[in-house]
């Protein structure tokens, strides 16, 4: 390799690496990363989401571990709930949601339901709502415990 080559490399590597550290701090930089306390879904929403959950899902997942009608019976709130699923994303619910709920093979859940569902899920554990419902553009917020 001529000094010339290693030149030119060295050249674009620097430009590569100031694109990309560029590109992080736009990135992290312009937007928060929003959480499940920001309001990200509707009263509407989750009230209409109640009966669905009600009919396809309440039998198996109380809101609170004392609310357990049997002993696997899984809480969608309380300290496992928020053990497993802190700071993670609320697509990733959505995803589990159509992909393997409910559990038993029952029904199918597309992913406006199953958003619908999310929405209903947050509003049981006293997330605040706001102007818009959860969509999917919102669901890269983050699940964090509800403010008390
Ligand atoms: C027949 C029982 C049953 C029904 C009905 C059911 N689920 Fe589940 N669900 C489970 C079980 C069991 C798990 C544990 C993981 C697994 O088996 O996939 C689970 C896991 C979950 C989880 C992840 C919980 C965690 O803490 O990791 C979510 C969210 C969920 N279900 C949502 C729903 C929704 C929404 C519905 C209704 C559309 C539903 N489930 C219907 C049995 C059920």
């Amino acid at each position: 390799m001529g000094s010339k080559t290693g030149i030119l490399l060295a050249g674009s590597f620097v430009v590569w690496v100031a694109a990309i550290a560029a590109s992080t701090t736009v990135a992290t930089g312009s937007t928060v990363q929003k959480t499940t306390n920001d309001g990200v879904y509707t009263k509407a929403q989750a009230d209409g989401a109640k009966k669905q959950f009600d009919k396809m899902c309440a039998d198996c997942h109380p809101f609170t571990v004392e609310a357990r009608k049997k002993p696997k019976d899984i809480p969608l709130g309380d300290e496992p709930f928020f053990d497993t699923w802190s700071d993670r994303p609320l697509s990733e619910l959505v995803t589990l949601i159509t992909l393997t709920m409910p559990n038993d093979g029952s029904a199918t859940v597309n992913d406006a339901e199953a958003m619908d569902l999310v929405a209903y899920v947050l509003q049981q554990n006293g997330m605040p709502t706001g102007p818009n419902p959860l969509s999917k553009d919102s669901t890269s917020a983050t699940i964090v415990r509800p403010k008390k």
